[in-house]
């Protein structure tokens, strides 16, 4: 099979698991990476034996062994780095959120389709066999109509005051903190595991450290509480806790928390469906398993064993029963649709069905927008505002 090259803009924390997840399909080449400034680029470039260190973005857009693009730059670069890879003829996987506001968003999913090209945002959260499962079972009518959706999606890396990260600067990360960053992947996750869209919601936000010491300098993703550097103090103005309740357009309920500030939960993300027949709840820190709630028989707990998964899921696992797969593999899952799809010519009709495209991405930023809005509006409804939005994709689901 011919060999695709991909270059990689924006090599930091999320980086690293792009290329490991490439570097596993085996039939692509790391050509090289860009980042904030030559040096960085270089530096990076040899820790991740990464290939050519371009100069800048812009130098790395105008090679062309360079037919893919990992957009993985904070979010107020999104918008620009993938527009102008688009431009450029490159096939684009953008890390979300696809961009720091619905309307960038769309404009990202216009250019995406007079580019003619793949286009991919990293929701990976799909990428588990076992959100396959649950996936093919809503949709084989397993679970009866559903009439309740739930979860969370927790951390609490940003508990320590001395915590800081450019997620929580509007210009760098947009409006939203922890709903843009992580309630962004529960949304993705519940509309793609119901097939159902989220319709209304109302939020409540808050932030609970309002004021935090930041390092006088740069401040990385991720950072760990502050040593002894010179730091200052910053006014905080997004979220970093929500609670909100949600409507689907299939008549389901639902509810959704969210927060980063949260003592003892690492990446608790969980996500629980009520049919009229039966449930379903995957964790993501339990990945290998899917609990089946039953009303008038026992309920039971679904190892992630390829032999006993619907087809549509199988491929999702490539280890036996016992042999844990978990959020790297669901990554890898991700990245091998996304140059299936590449392979395929990028158009709508051959996108792997559990593939995210710039459509959701875009999809996804109009429910935030309506948390966000409902928040500020006191605390009522707001119908999600899909108005302007591009008409759904053709043929499969997803
Ligand atoms: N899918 C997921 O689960 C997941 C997890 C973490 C982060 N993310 C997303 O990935 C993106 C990056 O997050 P991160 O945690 O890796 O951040 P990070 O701060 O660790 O990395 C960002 C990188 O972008 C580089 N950069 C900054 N300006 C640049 C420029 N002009 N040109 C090229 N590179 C530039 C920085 O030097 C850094 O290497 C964000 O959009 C975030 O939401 C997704």
């Amino acid at each position: 099979m011919k060999r695709l090259g991909m270059g990689l803009i924006g090599p930091g924390f999320i980086a690293t698991h792009h290329i490991d997840a490439v570097r596993r399909l085996g039939d692509v080449d790391v050509i090289g990476v860009a980042a904030s400034s030559h040096d960085s680029a270089k530096k990076r470039a040899r820790e991740l034996n990464a290939g050519h260190a371009y100069a800048s973005y812009v130098e790395l857009l105008a090679d062309p062994a360079v037919q893919v693009v990992h957009n993985t730059t904070p979010n107020h670069l999104h918008r620009e780095i993938s527009l102008a890879a688009l431009r450029a003829g490159k096939h684009v996987i953008s890390d979300k959120p696809l961009a720091s506001s619905a309307e960038e968003s769309r404009e990202l999913v216009e250019a995406a389709r007079a580019a003619g090209v793949a286009h991919v945002v990293t929701f990976n959260y799909r990428g588990h066999a076992l959100v396959q499962q649950a996936r093919a079972m809503i949709a084989k009518g397993k679970l009866g109509a559903p009439v309740f959706v739930h979860g969370r999606y927790l951390q609490d890396w940003l508990t320590d005051e001395r915590a800081y990260t450019w997620r929580l600067d509007p210009k760098l990360g947009g409006a939203s903190s922890a709903l843009g960053d992580i309630g962004s992947h529960w949304c993705d996750l519940a509309e793609h595991v119901t097939g159902s869209r989220i319709t209304a919601v109302l939020a409540d936000l808050h932030t609970v450290v309002p004021i935090r010491q930041a390092p006088a300098t740069s401040a990385k993703a991720f950072a760990k509480r502050g040593k002894a550097a010179a730091q200052r103090e910053i006014a905080i103005t997004s979220e970093d806790l929500a609670s909100v309740l949600l409507r689907f357009d299939n008549g389901a309920r639902g509810c959704l928390i969210v927060g980063q500030v949260l003592p003892g939960h690492k990446n608790d993300l969980r996500l629980e469906v009520n049919g009229r027949l039966a449930s379903v709840a995957w964790q993501q820190e339990q990945p290998n398993a899917l609990w089946v709630g039953h009303h008038a028989q026992a309920n039971t707990l679904l190892e992630r064993d390829p032999a006993l998964l619907d087809p549509s899921a199988r491929s999702y696992a490539h280890l036996p029963a016992g042999h844990p797969e978990a959020w790297a593999d669901a990554f890898r899952n991700l990245i091998a649709d996304a140059y299936t799809w590449i392979r395929q010519g990028g158009s709508p009709e051959t996108r792997p069905p559990a593939l995210p495209t710039f459509e959701d991405g875009y999809r996804n930023s109009l429910v935030i927008d309506a948390m966000l809005r409902s928040h500020a509006a006191g605390g009522i409804w707001q119908a999600v505002d899909d108005g302007h939005e591009p008409p759904r994709k053709k043929g499969k689901r997803g």
